[in-house]
């Protein structure tokens, strides 16, 4: 399937130039003659790169770029802005706006091909990773559906934790971490059979040995995948507890990576404010309550805990659904 290029170039010579080029080396040609309607060109063409020109009357190529390198959705589309020759502004601005890259007029043909070609072969395997993530978090939600009493519990999980990770002050990277491991932190629950997973009365000791296993048969499953490279932590550590009685490894306190603390957290007080085969959902007062005494005891954070009883109280109620999380980009933006 031949790769497209969308040109956004108010200049018809400009434009022609372009197409000329690009259709000679393969690739498909979407147009637009200016900002507005390059940015809705992105939607319906679906570009693997787009060549950007910079002084168009209107909104401008800066503006677009800002646009479209904001919008998650968009993002990970290589951006090469086309400048004049003595435009180091408009390439610093440029860069702030999120460019890939720059071509000065006038294009020389060799360097437009070698650029394109470049970047769009970097979208590839960026498109791959995307398609094993997707594969990932559609595991990850068919175990999730098997149990009609969990259902939305990944979204929940995922859209709370990364409220408390922000309020933790913990930087963006970690932040996507949780997102991700909010969808695929029980994974490994496919190695578990549909008996135990769904069994109404508490399981027996031979049992659990099964079910303690899911941390690292998770693991397992999503280590190749390099980005999940700071989510493996989380997964493997969301079972344990603060004082050593948790598993798979028994780590204790600070041993326990901080966002398998903040995950667990939330976890629990999921688990607690729903409905599971074996207990009625928990008011949250009751959940907090019960969580305080686990505290006590020695299982949970208690100064993560502290912080998410102080985000719980200003909100009370089970934790809400609003919308659907983003799949692939996690934006910092989302109420709940
Ligand atoms: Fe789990």
């Amino acid at each position: 399937m031949s790769k497209r290029v969308l040109v956004v170039d108010d200049e018809p010579s400009n434009r022609e130039l372009l197409i000329a080029i690009l259709e000679a080396d393969g690739l498909e040609v979407g147009i637009a003659e200016d900002g507005t309607s390059g940015i809705a060109q992105v939607t319906a063409f679906d570009p693997d790169l787009i060549l950007l020109d910079i002084n168009m009357p209107g909104t401008s190529g800066l503006d677009v770029c800002f646009k479209l390198k904001s919008d998650p959705d968009t993002r990970l589309i290589p951006i090469v802005l086309v400048t004049g020759l003595s435009a180091v502004e408009d390439r610093v601005r440029g860069l702030q706006c999120g460019a890939d890259d720059f071509l000065t007029k006038p294009i020389e043909r060799s360097e437009l091909v070698a650029r394109v070609r470049s970047l769009i072969s970097l979208k590839s395997f960026t498109d791959e990773l995307e398609r094993a993530e997707t594969v990932l978090y559609a595991l990850a939600r068919s175990i999730e559906a098997k149990d009609p009493y969990t259902h939305g519990h990944c979204e929940r999980l995922s859209q709370y934790s990364i409220k408390l990770g922000v309020k933790l002050g913990q930087p963006e990277e970690q932040l996507t971490a949780l997102r991700r491991a909010g969808i695929v932190h029980d994974i490994g629950k496919v190695a578990v059979p549909d008996n135990l997973l769904l069994k109404r009365g508490s399981l027996t000791q031979e049992e659990w040995k099964v079910m303690r296993e899911h941390p690292v048969v998770g693991e397992r499953i999503c280590a190749p995948l390099k980005s999940f490279r700071l989510v493996l932590p989380i997964i493997r550590h969301h079972h344990e507890r603060v004082d050593g009685s948790g598993y798979p490894d028994g780590l204790k306190g600070e041993q326990i990576p901080v966002m398998a603390r903040v995950l667990q957290i939330v976890d629990v007080y999921d688990a607690l404010t729903t409905q599971r085969p074996y207990k009625r959902a928990f008011s949250v007062s009751e959940a907090l309550e019960t969580m305080a005494n686990e505290v006590s005891k020695g299982w949970w954070d208690p100064h993560i805990f502290a912080e998410f009883q102080q985000m719980r109280s200003r909100r009370a109620g089970p934790i809400a659904l609003r919308q659907p999380t983003p799949i692939v980009e996690y934006s910092i933006n989302f109420g709940l």
